[in-house]
């Protein structure tokens, strides 16, 4: 399978992505984002089929918010830590649109999401609507990050 696979309309994906990405779009409401005005909701799909969502959370002290994404990866291993995360559905909004605006997972929730992958010893697919009518299912979190620090760099210095 290539690292990549590009879909120009929601109904081309699978059920299942369809479903999660309803599910993330319905949560957009929960976003806390009054200083960006720019809402990301991010659904994880479990190996049980529970759906966990998290919404980006900001905060007067800018670097104290978190994104989507790393606010529904803790939330999972915090409340589901034997559960494995198959997949990962993330969509965004501005706050004034009612249309999805394209998005991207910052590299810092890659690196969370790559994480994730390692301490479950299975990929993660991850779904993003990355441009117009694009929408980009990566096959795993290595795929997002090539050349990640992990593990292997901490582990080799021994
Ligand atoms: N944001 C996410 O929630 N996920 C990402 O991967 C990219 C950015 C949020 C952070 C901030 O609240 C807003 O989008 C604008 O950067």
């Amino acid at each position: 399978m290539e690292d990549f696979k590009h879909y120009h309309s929601i109904e081309s994906l699978d059920k299942s992505w369809q479903e999660l990405v309803a599910l993330a779009q319905a949560k957009l409401i929960d976003a806390y984002a009054p200083y960006s005005n720019f809402e990301v909701a991010a659904s994880l799909l479990l190996d049980d089929g529970t759906v966990i969502s998290g919404t980006n959370q900001e905060n007067a002290a800018y670097p104290s918010g978190l994104c989507a994404e790393r606010v529904a990866v803790f939330a999972s291993q915090s409340f589901h830590p034997q559960k494995k995360i198959k997949r990962i559905a993330i969509v965004a909004k501005a706050k004034a649109n009612v249309e999805l605006a394209s998005g991207s997972s910052c590299s810092a929730c890659r690196q969370v999401m790559l994480e994730a992958e390692f301490r479950q010893h299975e990929p993660i697919e991850i779904l993003m609507y990355t441009n117009k009518n694009q929408w980009t299912v990566a096959k795993s979190a290595s795929a997002l990050l090539p050349f990640a620090f992990n593990q292997n760099n901490l582990i080799s210095q021994y």
